[in-house]
């Protein structure tokens, strides 16, 4: 197969399990079983910069946070290719010669831009780094000939910005670049995993994580007190399911083996739920089963951070090596996009004897 998976993410706090259903748990399965011919995992700390340029300290604490997060998670150094973007600057050359090939209208169109730049106020005063990341992130994707990325559902408008690009550049120049597909996860709950507090998103000012460095007893914690359905007062209630996030944590996260082992009196989790809808299951059972399924899947995780937290330098060294390997490769479509631009003067050997021969054909 000659697929070649690149995907990342922003250096701006630990990965939680939003982060793990919604695409990493995806990235480890294709690193391991997919026909994948190169599975690129980068650290994007110069996109995290775009937003947080005023404060670098974070984006540097972060790097090695989601390093460890990816290690822990079962994402192989060996297998997959783990870099840090800011250290390719071939990175940076695709992202001008791309920004030809884009229009101010059709930045500004972009959904996802769109959505932060409301987010981070940034409605009067949009600083051009952040505002053209969509094309720094085309660099990103393209620079690997990445036919495959794996994101979560926001990202979708990033990638068909990148497909643009490249169907633009190949048109005007030379079909050099691959067009990427994105590839979300199926199950709803995965897409788009709320806050433990039923909030859409998950963040850290609003203490509605569940991060995969949590202790056993914080993630048992932050079940307890999960929001749950507001009108199911009795344990004889009949019980809502939709927008209860005890069951969508569910959905992403139990299979069929679950029951046997922590639940054995129902079938599956369709079982589970026809008893809390009809009423007459507590919330705290339903509770103490998620806790068991989450913790299950946690726990390899929180073993494996804990040794490479053991050796910090050498999890620097990986991302060192990983980056090397990565400008290698980078380098080589950065010479492709150079030569289909024209801009490759000294290696062609015909321009310069053209232009001689232009030259002494007048003296
Ligand atoms: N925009 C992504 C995020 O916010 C991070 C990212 C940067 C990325 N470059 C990428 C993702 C290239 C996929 C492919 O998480």
């Amino acid at each position: 197969m000659d697929k070649i998976i690149l995907t990342g993410d922003r250096p701006t706090g630990r990965l939680h399990v939003g982060h793990y259903v919604g695409s990493l748990r995806q990235r480890v399965a294709l690193q391991n079983y997919g026909e994948y011919r190169r599975t690129m995992i980068m650290i994007a700390d110069a996109q995290a910069l775009t937003d947080n340029f005023d404060n670098p300290e974070k984006v540097r604490q972060n790097v090695i946070e989601v390093a460890l997060d990816y290690l822990s998670v079962g994402l192989d150094p060996e297998r997959s290719i783990l870099f840090v973007q800011s250290q390719i600057p071939e990175l940076t050359e695709l992202t001008f010669f791309y920004s030809n090939l884009v229009t101010v209208a059709r930045l500004q169109r972009n959904p996802t831009v769109k959505n932060e730049i409301k987010l981070r106020n940034f409605e009067a005063d949009i600083p051009v780094g952040f505002f053209t990341y969509p094309i720094s992130q085309a660099a990103d994707i393209t620079a690997f000939k990445a036919t495959t990325v794996p994101v979560g559902e926001d990202q979708l408008p990033m990638i068909e910005q990148t497909r643009e690009i490249v169907r633009r550049f190949n048109s005007v120049y030379a079909p050099v670049l691959v067009e990427p597909e994105a590839l979300i996860p199926k199950e709803e709950a995965c897409k788009r995993l709320p806050g433990t507090d039923g909030k859409a998103k998950m963040s850290k000012s609003l203490g509605n994580c569940i991060y995969l460095s949590d202790t056993a007893d914080e993630v048992a914690a932050r079940i307890q007190t999960m929001y749950t359905d507001p009108e199911h007062l009795k344990v004889s209630d009949p019980g809502h399911l939709e927008g209860n996030t005890v069951f969508t944590y569910l959905d992403a996260f139990c299979r069929p083996e679950h029951f046997s082992r922590y639940l054995p009196e129902y079938e599956n989790l369709q079982a589970l739920k026809d008893h809390y809808t009809r009423g007459g299951l507590g919330d705290m059972k339903v509770k103490k089963f998620l806790t068991a399924v989450m913790q299950e899947e946690l726990e390899p995780i929180r073993k494996r951070r804990a040794e490479y937290e053991k050796d910090i330098p050498a999890v620097y060294d990986i991302l060192k090596r990983g980056s090397e390997k990565a400008r290698e490769i980078a380098a080589e479509t950065l010479h492709e996009v150079k030569d289909a631009m024209r801009i490759n003067y000294f290696d062609d050997r015909e321009l310069i004897r053209s232009q001689a021969k232009k030259y002494s054909d007048r003296g």
